[in-house]
């Protein structure tokens, strides 16, 4: 979205453009300076901004809540002649499709694109994989009385070792394989924690650390320095690596 809308304003297109973006909070707008910058600067651009949540020390006076069929209208008036671009997390694409489908909005005009990378399977249990590995040895099932003894597996050993995450706020406490994040675990447990790059990226899955002991895979790009001494982590690329508790 933001480099069609570079595009628009830099090659001075004929355009008229709302960007609508939804937020958690106002720390959370990416690109804000510049999305500001652009409505400031030019006509054709009008930006809409709302925070899905209220949050204490961070003060906003703009739209409150989730798009809906009063905040989109609101937001831009006349959005049945235009042509809708989605951009988000899988849930929040499908949101706005069925939103924007149940308002009467042509569907011919509507665009989503797919962000981020796609969800990671989950790593095969320690069980699951000696099941996998297990072999016989020859001739050793034969008995004296050729009475068939029953084989004993030999197992590939595992080096796999899993740790007890708690989620506090939904109460829940499962073992999780350390191959596994977080953010995987808490979606495989229907456990809502928001997601966009599932890449350290964007920041959308951070969620706030009570006691945590992770590694993280990649660079968490999306946590910045106050966020990080506030004690959110980024629930995408962090992986237990002993006992983690963290409110969700
Ligand atoms: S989903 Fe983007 S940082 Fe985790």
């Amino acid at each position: 979205m933001m480099s069609m809308s570079r595009w628009a304003l830099d090659t001075v297109a004929e355009r008229y453009i709302t960007f609508v973006h939804s937020a958690r909070s106002p720390r959370d707008i990416i690109y804000r300076k510049e999305l500001e910058a652009m409505a400031a600067n030019h006509s054709n651009f009008h930006l809409g901004l709302t925070m899905t949540r209220q949050t204490t020390g961070d003060p906003w006076w703009g739209f409150q809540g989730r798009l809906n069929e009063v905040l989109l209208p609101a937001i831009c008036p006349d959005y049945k002649d235009r042509v809708i671009y989605v951009c988000g997390p899988d849930s929040f694409m499908k949101g706005v499709k069925k939103l924007v489908e149940e308002l009467g909005f042509p569907m011919e005009n509507y665009n989503q694109e797919s962000f981020g990378s796609p969800k990671k399977k989950r790593p095969p249990s320690s069980q699951e994989k000696n099941d996998n590995s297990s072999v016989v040895a020859p001739n050793n099932n034969i008995t004296k009385n050729n009475h068939v003894a029953t084989p004993k597996p030999v197992t590939a050993p595992s080096n796999d070792t899993s740790y007890p995450v708690v989620f506090a706020e939904s109460g829940k406490e499962v073992l999780c394989n350390e191959q596994m994040s977080l953010l995987d675990l808490a979606e495989e447990e229907m456990i809502e924690v928001e997601s966009s790059c599932r890449s350290g990226g964007c920041g959308s899955c951070k969620v706030k650390k009570l006691e945590v002991d992770i590694r993280y895979e990649g660079d968490p790009d999306g946590l910045d320095e106050s966020d990080a001494e506030e004690g959110y982590i980024l629930a995408c690329i962090a992986h237990p690596q002993g006992k983690v508790i963290i409110d969700a």
